[in-house]
């Protein structure tokens, strides 16, 4: 017999009638969007297509550890302008946040720096922040720690911040850079993701390794959910080369993947509603 897959409106009445119990969230800059932050490879909004005045050999080069040693200060003229401030968390942090409060949110992985799943109140134990944060920096040279408090004036006021410790290193927030090791955290997600019943993966293109394999770490029978502006995480020999087969949305072999296409944040309106949700979802956006 022929396993159906999943849909949207499949997995919505399954998480109201209590079928997921240990659900897995996988967001990326697409969920920061309407926070008033862009993400990084849409085209002609995404960061990476607006770096010109930074003035790099390469756009992904200002997140470079190779080259952020050689000349930190485009890096820190960009976290001017990215360290979170006034930023409010959007309908998708309050999801993440309800599937905590009524107790089948197994983890929420985040690729995002901005700190907007601490602003929703996701308990800390309920998050990994995958690409580090802002809350924390280190010296580079002495590895001395710093507060987010400590360095940001020096941020904002466009210098690089020094090392009062060593007076030699550069101080560098905690944000994972290429060539850098993911945050210990991370490494929960060998135990993790076995355990899914279900992963909703949220405005993320997938292209950033190790993060974008993930998908490929839950079981067989774990549904899959795809809410995104655009198809990713299909087999591409470039990215998904290790014999994985990512999503299998188009494929006559798919028995646990479904997408959505469009913007996520009225797609999540739409399957809070489907869930039954509203009431408890407006109150958090009321909060
Ligand atoms: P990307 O910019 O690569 O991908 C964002 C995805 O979200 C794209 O597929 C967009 O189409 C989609 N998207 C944008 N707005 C959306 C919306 N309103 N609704 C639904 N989808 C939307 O960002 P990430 O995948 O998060 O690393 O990037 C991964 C990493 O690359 C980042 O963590 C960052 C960067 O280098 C570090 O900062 C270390």
């Amino acid at each position: 017999q022929k396993l159906i897959p999943p849909s949207f409106g499949s997995i919505a009445r399954g998480i109201k009638n209590n079928k997921y119990k240990k659900i897995i969230l996988m967001t990326g800059a697409g969920i920061s969007v309407a926070a008033g932050i862009p993400d990084f490879r849409s085209p002609k909004t995404g960061l990476y297509s607006k770096l010109e005045k930074y003035d790099l050999p390469y756009p992904e080069a200002i997140f470079s550890m190779e080259y952020f040693k050689k000349n930190p200060k485009p890096f820190f003229k960009l976290a001017k302008e990215l360290i979170p401030k006034d930023l409010k968390p959007t309908p998708v942090h309050h999801f993440c946040k309800l599937l905590e409060k009524k107790k089948v949110l197994h983890r929420v992985y985040t690729q995002n720096i901005d700190t907007l799943e601490r602003k929703a109140n996701i308990l800390p134990e309920k998050l990994v922040e995958a690409h580090g944060s802002f809350a924390y920096a280190t010296c580079l040279k002495c590895r001395y720690r710093y507060t987010q408090k400590e360095i940001q004036p020096i941020i904002m006021k466009g210098k690089v911040p020094k090392c009062k410790k060593c007076k030699k290193g550069v101080v560098k927030p905690n944000i994972t850079f290429f060539g850098e090791n993911l945050p210990s955290g991370f490494s929960l997600a060998h135990r993790d993701f076995p355990k899914a019943d279900l992963l909703i993966v949220i405005g993320t293109s997938l292209q950033v390794m190790p993060f974008g394999s993930l998908i490929h770490h839950v079981n067989e029978d774990c549904h899959r959910l795809l809410i995104n502006k655009e198809e990713v995480g299909v087999y591409r020999k470039s990215i998904f080369s290790r014999g994985h087969k990512g999503f299998r949305f188009n494929r006559s072999d798919n028995t646990r993947d479904a997408k959505k296409l469009g913007d996520c944040q009225e797609i999540i309106k739409q399957f809070v509603k489907l869930i039954g949700w509203e009431k408890e979802f407006n109150e958090l956006l009321d909060e």
